[in-house]
């Protein structure tokens, strides 16, 4: 269960976010207008940012400093949503539910969609280039070499590309491992690898840990959403429940069952709390953040 200091430590962190967020998105150009709001649609007031809060304990566990952390927090939770704006559209998933609202292609149209997501990728990078962000040329460079790399065809859209072309048919459990660590436990992933980069220069000794929990956990959190999708409300969720089976998506639950996905992820999970117990600080609060992930109500 989680701790009450991290309760207050999460609060705090995702109140500093989400100004930085709000200042950030904002966009003075009158005939913009409607694309910035739409940014903002996409980002603002919604989600559980699980991704900004792995940057920051991350960061936590090794010294980095606050400032440098807000701007590679919030540079990950944009790619995140861009990621959401564009795996809901009719071409893709063809979802009219996100965080409990509209999604963006309906809410505004297809076009805008396309450019919210575009516009915020950009927006995320410029974030780890930004001359005010206080960290160093070498840092910036790894910052933004380590979100390419997970964002891109090795990675985030790359395993959304085999998401789409795995639909209508079966896939093996070490083809639904690449998918999901792709698709989504490379984002999570470099949020890990983000803000350990932002902090001390003595990780080098922590890197196994590090990589183990980072893919466990990962991994670990396509395979909670696929059994959530599976279990949970839609009311619960704020997004379409059933949607897998609906869409002919392969997933751990569909493919492998039930029982069996519950006990990969209660797998996962234990390999993610041991690894981050290896870590200074024995993992600060990247521990809670595993009980966040794995322990939501399924
Ligand atoms: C949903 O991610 C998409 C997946 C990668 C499974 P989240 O469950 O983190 O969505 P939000 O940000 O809380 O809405
Ligand atoms: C999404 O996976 C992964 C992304 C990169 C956005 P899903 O398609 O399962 O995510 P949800 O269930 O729509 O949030
Ligand atoms: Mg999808
Ligand atoms: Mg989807
Ligand atoms: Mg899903």
């Amino acid at each position: 269960m989680t701790s009450n200091s991290f309760d207050i430590w999460r609060d705090q962190q995702l109140e500093e976010i989400e100004k930085f967020l709000t200042k950030h998105l904002a966009n003075p150009r009158n005939r913009l207008n409607k694309l910035s709001e739409a940014m903002s649609y996409a980002v603002l007031d919604g989600g559980k940012r699980i991704r900004p809060l792995l940057v920051m304990a991350a960061g936590g566990v090794f010294d980095a400093s606050k400032n440098g952390l807000v701007y590679v927090a919030s540079a990950v939770e944009l790619i995140h949503c861009y990621s959401l704006v564009h795996d809901d559209m009719p071409c893709m998933d063809d979802d009219d539910l996100r965080r409990g609202r509209k999604t963006v292609h309906k809410k505004y149209n297809d076009a805008t969609a396309l450019l919210v997501g575009d516009a915020l990728q950009s927006l995320a990078f410029g974030l780890l280039a930004d001359e005010y962000n206080g960290l160093s040329d070498h840092v910036k460079l790894k910052l933004v070499c380590e979100l390419s790399n997970a964002s891109g065809i090795n990675g985030m859209a790359g395993g959304q590309f085999l998401d789409l072309e795995f639909v209508g048919r079966n896939a093996s459990r070490a083809e639904l491992e690449e998918m999901h660590s792709m698709k989504t436990g490379a984002l999570l992933a470099a949020c890990v690898q983000m803000g350990a980069a932002t902090g001390s220069a003595t990780q080098e000794e922590y890197a196994e840990p590090l990589r183990r929990y980072s893919s466990a956990l990962g991994l670990g959190f396509q395979v909670v959403d696929d059994i959530l999708d599976a279990t949970a409300t839609t009311d619960t969720l704020g997004k379409t429940a059933g949607k897998d089976a609906k869409n002919s998506k392969p997933t751990f639950v569909t493919v492998l069952g039930m029982e069996a996905s519950r006990e990969i992820a209660d797998d996962l999970e234990r390999q993610a709390r041991a690894a981050a117990k290896e870590l200074p600080r024995e993992g600060g609060y990247l521990i809670d953040l595993v009980d966040v992930v794995f322990n939501r109500d399924f």
